[in-house]
């Protein structure tokens, strides 16, 4: 047995066996002078005092020091695009000058600029870059990524994609869940026959790519993919075992979180645009909100979900860094958990809760990881702080000590 002592705090942030929400995404569950043991393979096997873990250890047991530190659950990013080619750094300066995101993207940057230098990639370059990104993500303390395709958009180029994006998950140690989004922009060989590339994608693509993929997701806005293709394609994805996300209206209000709810999707996530009708509409459906405030801010806007409403009306909120090279530039939960705080209104103990708990439940693996309780994974940080809040307040810095995932240290800060 492996045991962990000699934290400040021991932050398990246990509860129901389900997503937190209203009141409950505001309660802080933590353990003053806790400790934790856990088995050879990582799983949890108690949770309580010091005292009483140190009188029921097995003897044998090897302790770790946590050194005064606060420990608390790995954080999980629900919504990213960890593996692509290249980077985006001159439109974010024409930007700053003034461009808009859509005016860019009609000039054939945006996505489309991103699949070029994919689809110039090899798999090897493609996991080279998804292995840099996926260590900027554990430094900050992301113990389980959710990682999107769609910057292939051709059939070999989203198996390579995902490939590659698999092989990400083996050879570090984050975890990773990977999202299918071959309908995520329309490639250029494809102008003027869109509905000849929703066919490649249900005909094509997602018998290709059924097995490297947890969930399907498609861009939901005008000019990428309307209502009815993505209707097509996630009834497609769900005969092929796929669970659905949706990015909607994150660009204008297109009715995407109606949409979200009829197809019972397991997320809606952005939502910037959304109004009562359409949380409402979520609530009837229980679609857990995946809020991405990194995006907004990185595209230098100001419109934020109403995040306050959407926990009024008892959804189930994540908040996600939405890591890509064009709208969302940052691999920091921490980083996203600021915003939620600043911008969105949330309470740090809310936000903490909806990167955690939340996201592992938005990713059908609640009953593994977000907490730290008996049966789950050991996937934990060390902070150096006072108090857990101090996660969402400090902006700007690597907090995280030490990042333990299944019960081994695979990052300490040196
Ligand atoms: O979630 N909105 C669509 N997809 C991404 C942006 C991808 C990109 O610009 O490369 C997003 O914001
Ligand atoms: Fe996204």
């Amino acid at each position: 047995m492996i045991g962990v002592r000699g934290c400040r705090t021991l932050v398990t942030l246990a509860g129901p066996a389900r997503p937190r929400v209203g009141p409950e995404l505001d309660t802080l569950a933590a353990i003053d002078d806790g400790a934790m043991l856990f088995d050879g393979s990582g799983t949890i096997r108690e949770v309580g005092d010091r005292s009483h873990l140190e009188a029921i250890a097995p003897a044998g047991t090897v302790w770790h020091d946590a050194g005064g530190a606060v420990i608390c659950p790995g954080f999980v990013d629900a919504h990213t695009h960890l593996v692509f080619a290249g980077n985006r750094a001159n439109e974010f300066d024409m930007r700053c000058r003034g461009a808009s995101y859509s005016e860019i993207a009609a000039g054939g940057g945006g996505i489309r600029s991103t699949m070029r230098a994919v689809r110039d990639a090899t798999e090897e370059e493609l996991l080279a870059a998804g292995t840099r990104h996926a260590w900027w993500m554990l430094r900050n303390g992301t113990t389980t990524a959710e990682a999107k395709s769609g910057y292939g958009l051709s059939v070999a180029d989203e198996v390579k994609l995902l490939r590659a994006i698999r092989r990400v998950g083996e050879d570090t140690p984050l975890d990773v869940v990977p999202t299918f989004l071959g309908a995520h922009a329309l490639p250029p060989e494809f102008d003027d026959r869109r509905e000849a590339y929703v066919e490649l994608v249900i005909d094509a693509m997602l018998p290709a790519v059924a097995g490297l993929a947890a969930f399907a997701d498609a861009f939901v806005e005008p000019k990428y993919f309307d209502a009815d293709a993505a209707r097509r394609i996630m009834a497609a994805a769900r005969k092929h075992g796929l669970g659905v996300r949706l990015h909607v209206d994150q660009l204008t209000r297109s009715g995407g979180a109606e949409l979200a709810a009829e197809l019972e999707a397991k997320t809606a996530d952005h939502l910037e645009q959304t109004d009562a009708d359409g949380i409402a509409a979520l609530a009837r459906a229980e679609v857990q909100p995946v809020l991405l405030p990194a995006s907004v801010y990185a595209l230098g806007l100001a419109k934020y979900p109403d995040a306050r409403a959407m926990i009024a009306a008892g959804l189930a909120v994540v908040v996600a860094t939405d890591f890509n090279p064009g709208s969302s530039p940052t691999p920091s939960l921490p980083m996203a958990m600021s915003l939620a705080c600043t911008q969105m209104r949330m309470t740090s103990v809310e936000a903490i809760l909806a990167s955690t708990v939340n996201a592992a439940y938005s990713l059908d693996l609640g009953d593994r990881i977000g907490s730290l309780e008996v049966g789950k994974r050991a996937d934990f940080l060390l902070l150096p702080v006072e108090d857990v809040r101090e996660v969402a307040y400090w902006f700007g810095v690597e907090l995280v000590t030490e990042v333990w995932k299944a019960g081994q240290c695979v990052f300490r800060r040196g």
